[in-house]
């Protein structure tokens, strides 16, 4: 990795994880879901960086890919909150996750996940096998008597790659493919009280363009214009509602029918079960060191 890059990696997870302890103050009874994370995204313009993926609050039962419309009416109360937020400077990304209780009644649950993420990057090195670290995850969450959610996974960053190699298991998963130098992956361990499965759940949100075709519309080939603009990384309906008027719905119908878009529906626990998570992102640098970006 050449140094520039590095200290552009560096400055997003900086900046990453400013906008999420800017976000977790926010994240109080009364306030508006919705409100939250909009003025996490400005803030994170603020901060001269671009969201590398729309920022996501998912509730309770909800694991992961929770983001709103215009129109949601969510009110945070007692809820278990995920906030997940990520960032990129010049398509480096930092991406980092937190839970925020508040219910009172789940400390242990975000402990947990907290807990297994402090474990695994602790035995992080270059070299370890991504199987050894998902075991951490495991045993951290287990000892609690929760599940750690199975088919949800650390993941590789890439230059504008939110999900690239390799993956990094929330289970003894017996991968042994090794952590390398020069590699920026995101630790990102989930805890259930229930199943540790999750499934689609709702209508999608957040989609991400996998590939190009010829549309009809004009109004597709205009919105096809500007999710060039994104280079791959994820958006969501509400941003280009705001800046195409709802005919912007017209044309993600389009591109979901021709296969143009990948689709993030939210994703629940199987059996309801209440779920919190933690992430950071890491460098394991070209000597081998280790350091957590989003810190
Ligand atoms: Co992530």
């Amino acid at each position: 990795m050449q140094q520039e890059d590095i200290e552009k990696l560096k400055e997003a997870g900086k900046i990453a994880s400013q906008a999420l302890e800017f976000g977790k103050g926010l994240i109080k009874k009364n306030a508006s879901l919705l409100d939250v994370l909009d003025k996490i995204e400005k803030k994170i313009f603020e901060f001269g960086a671009k969201p590398a993926f729309p920022a996501q609050i998912s509730c309770n039962h909800i694991a992961a890919h929770y983001c709103p419309d215009d129109d949601d009416k969510t009110i945070f109360s007692n809820q278990l909150v995920c906030l997940d937020v990520g960032v990129h400077i010049d398509g480096f990304i930092g991406d980092n996750a937190v839970t925020i209780d508040l219910s009172g009644k789940h400390a242990d649950l975000v402990k947990a996940s907290k807990e297994a993420l402090e474990n695994a990057i602790s035995i992080i090195r270059h070299e370890t096998a991504v199987s050894e670290i998902g075991k951490v995850i495991q045993a951290s969450i287990q000892k609690y008597g929760f599940a750690p959610v199975r088919n949800l996974s650390g993941h590789g960053l890439a230059r504008y790659g939110q999900h690239a190699k390799p993956s990094i298991p929330n289970f003894d998963n017996g991968d042994n493919t090794k952590i390398e130098k020069g590699m920026v992956f995101a630790v990102e361990p989930f805890a259930s009280t229930g199943a540790g499965i999750v499934q689609d759940s709702g209508i999608a949100t957040v989609f991400s363009l996998e590939n190009k075709k010829p549309v009809r519309n004009p109004i597709t080939r205009e919105i096809l214009k500007e999710l060039e603009s994104y280079n791959g990384l994820p958006f969501t309906t509400r941003w280009l509602t705001r800046k195409f008027g709802i005919r912007a719905r017209i044309a993600l119908r389009e591109m979901q029918q021709l296969g143009i878009l990948n689709v993030y529906p939210p994703l629940a626990d199987k059996d309801k079960g209440i779920v919190s998570q933690a992430e950071h992102t890491l460098l394991v640098d070209n000597d081998g060191k280790v350091i957590v970006l989003t810190a």
